[in-house]
């Protein structure tokens, strides 16, 4: 069991924390009844946090002070191990949101990496919904593997990592939403139309804009696709102190661009025209 953010019950043996000192820095383990958690400021003991509420503070044996909650999502994302570089929160959000990945839905995604953006995803379709996870690189998936079953507090149920390439299963899928953030998500829009169901959506979410244009060149180049969008997003975050109210000096200016479009069916060709049928123009009428 995970217990999340905000749980009721006090700090216990098998959760994960994070410590965070004077100066903000975070130190994310999980909590071991005997354990020690080693750092540059000496050692912190597992059992003066196990039975606490979160938000206590504990005292290393150098004597910093360091406040132990549990980690939000966003926490977690950025602390987790990694094999690839992670969607980050800000990018999740808007994933789950311009994506429209509701509950119940069945989700495909490619490639799974480290496992942040599964996460999202398999809380955003709830366990009604289903997620199936494709990732060529077998040292990839077991990161995303051990990440999601240790943030979900188990393997979830509804949840299929193939590891494997997305091309070599995708076109005998049936999906509501195809989530790509891989390297050429253009290079699989003809399978991803057969998996995608009308009116479903396809989200990409590419670093360059280079990758942009050749998406969305090929979007534009077939009428399976439309309603076509992208976008990016900037989170600037302020310091707050007193008098001295501005921007941080510092942001993650750039992650990626997401771009959503939505399967369409596209119009029936024109009948072919009857070439003797056609009536010759009698110009025009003149009046009696
Ligand atoms: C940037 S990472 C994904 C990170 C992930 N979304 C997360 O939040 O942790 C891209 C991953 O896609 C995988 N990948 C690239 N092309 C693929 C393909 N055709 N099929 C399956 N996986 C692929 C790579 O091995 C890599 O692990």
């Amino acid at each position: 069991m995970t217990r999340h953010a905000g749980h009721p019950d006090p700090l216990s043996v098998g959760d994960t924390v994070i410590l965070m000192d004077r100066k903000g820095r975070r130190f994310m383990f999980e909590l071991e009844a005997g354990g020690d958690y080693h750092f540059h400021r000496g050692i912190v003991r597992h059992d003066d946090l196990i039975g606490q509420p979160e938000g206590c503070t504990v005292t290393s044996t150098m004597s910093a002070a360091l406040t132990a909650v549990r980690p939000t999502t966003t926490d977690w994302t950025l602390k987790a191990p990694r094999g690839a570089q992670v969607v980050y929160p800000k990018d999740q959000a808007m994933v789950v949101t311009l994506g429209d990945v509701v509950p119940g839905a069945v989700v495909v995604e490619a490639g799974a990496g480290s496992g942040a953006l599964t996460c999202a995803l398999l809380r955003a379709v709830g366990s009604e919904g289903r997620v199936i996870s494709f990732e060529r690189r077998e040292e990839h998936a077991d990161v995303a593997r051990a990440n999601v079953t240790r943030r979900m507090g188990g393997q979830p149920g509804n949840w299929e990592l193939r590891v494997g390439d997305l091309a070599d299963g995708l076109a005998d899928l049936r999906c509501d939403r195809l989530v790509l953030d891989m390297l050429e998500p253009w290079a699989h829009l003809d399978a991803a139309a057969s998996a995608v169901h009308p009116g479903g959506l396809l989200i990409a979410y590419t670093p360059t804009i280079t990758q942009v244009m050749r998406l969305r060149e090929a979007m534009d180049a077939d009428p399976r696709w439309g309603l076509t969008q992208t976008s990016e997003t900037l989170l600037r975050t302020w310091h707050v102190d007193g008098l001295a109210v501005r921007p941080d000096h510092r942001m993650v200016a750039h992650t990626a661009f997401l771009t959503t479009a939505r399967r369409m069916v596209p119009p029936p060709p024109p009948e072919p025209v009857d070439a003797d049928a056609v009536v010759a123009d009698p110009g025009p009428r003149r009046l009696p």
